[in-house]
């Protein structure tokens, strides 16, 4: 048997040597879960550009296969259709994880809360697992939100936090701020590899036109010529990332050696009043701003303080909003006209309690 077992290998090492060829280096593995989303999907195209091979895996609940349709045919790319709320296994080695899945927009939340807290904590603890069965370094996404409603302005990493936990956004803020304790902890107690990013509102192309954010819900109105609405006064701030920025601080930050959470975000803030007058200039809509009741624990203010990004990444936004909002928009006006008027991505049969 033993006998057998060299003799196959050499044989194979003979014909190699004949041919002048050499095995080509097995590429490094890197698991992205909620990859059928906004950023997920644009994740999966920088690893396979770097030259990884692309687990990619989701349960499409908020996602969608069309975002990554084109790389199907790749033989460095394979789909997972899984609820990472479940236990998760992957066959072979893994380089990296980086764990996206999770309903992102107030809209998809609010009506799966249940699911929401599930995937941050069940879903971020099984991860957790499978990094140290693999001996992977994991980067989790958590939020801007875990700021809450921010009484320290702009936010840095070390404020803890306004957050209301029995209002309708503690669901997801809750399980995000959850997700860094336990990721903390399995980086403390396991001494696993870890990162974490605090996002801040993020743009581009693949976001859900539909998904409720501000961005594409203004797009939306616009191009279906709708009148744009403007939830409160309009005085509430946001800072807006173009999506490859995003992603470069992402990858920067994996790279790095630094566990303790890093805001990435665009530190360019507006009012949300500015922000829809400068729709209608880019759409050049004729309709009116209208106004609506502001939700409640809405943030009245978000902008990132990106000085540890700065120092520790080398890290800081190229794109120009007016540059980012130029593509995105050419993205909107790309889709078909069904995409346009389609009022729910899912109706979350199923998951909602009746
Ligand atoms: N886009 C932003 O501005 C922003 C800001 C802060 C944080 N984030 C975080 O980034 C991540 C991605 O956000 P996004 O904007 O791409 O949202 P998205 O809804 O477009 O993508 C999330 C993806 O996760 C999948 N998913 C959800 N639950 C799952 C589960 N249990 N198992 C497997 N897949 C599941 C969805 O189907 C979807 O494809 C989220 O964790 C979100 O909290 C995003």
């Amino acid at each position: 048997m033993a006998k057998k077992k060299t003799a196959a290998p050499k044989k194979a090492t003979k014909a190699i040597a004949k041919t002048g060829k050499t095995r080509p280096a097995e590429k490094e593995r890197v698991l992205i879960t909620g990859a059928a989303g906004f950023l997920g999907s644009h994740l999966c195209d920088r690893f396979l550009k770097e030259g990884y091979h692309v687990l990619a895996m989701d349960n499409l609940i908020t996602g969608r296969l069309k975002n990554i349709e084109h790389l199907f045919k790749r033989e460095d790319f394979e789909f997972y259709h899984h609820d990472v709320s479940k236990y998760v296994h992957v066959p072979g080695k893994l380089k990296y994880i980086l764990h996206f899945a999770s309903p992102a927009s107030p809209i998809d939340y609010l009506k799966i809360p249940i699911q929401t807290l599930k995937v941050s904590s069940l879903g971020t603890h099984n991860l957790l697992g499978l990094a140290l069965a693999k001996k992977a370094r994991i980067l989790v996404a958590s939020t801007s939100e875990v700021y809450g409603d921010p009484q320290v302005h702009p936010q840095t990493e070390d404020y803890w936090g306004h957050v209301n936990t029995v209002g309708p956004r503690g669901v997801y803020d809750e399980a995000k701020r959850f997700q860094e304790a336990i990721t903390m902890a399995y980086h403390t107690y396991h001494g696993l590899e870890t990162r974490m990013v605090r996002i801040f509102n993020t743009y581009g192309p693949r976001m859900r036109l539909n998904d409720g954010r501000v961005l594409p819900a203004f797009i939306g109105q616009a191009l279906r010529g709708e009148d744009l609405t403007i939830f409160g006064k309009g005085n509430q701030t946001r800072s807006f990332c173009y999506v490859d920025d995003l992603i470069e601080g992402i990858y920067r930050l994996l790279k790095s050696d630094c566990a303790d959470p890093i805001n990435i975000g665009n530190p360019a803030e507006i009012t949300i009043k500015q922000f829809a007058e400068e729709i209608v200039k880019l759409t050049g809509t004729k309709q009116k701003l209208i106004y609506k009741p502001l939700p409640q624990d809405d943030p009245m203010q978000r902008k990132p303080d990106i000085t540890r990004a700065r120092k520790l990444l080398k890290w800081e936004p190229k794109v120009s909003r007016a540059q980012g909002l130029k593509i995105t928009y050419e993205y909107f006006k790309s889709l078909t006209p069904q995409e346009l008027y389609e009022k729910d991505h899912n109706t979350f049969e199923g998951y909602v309690r009746k």
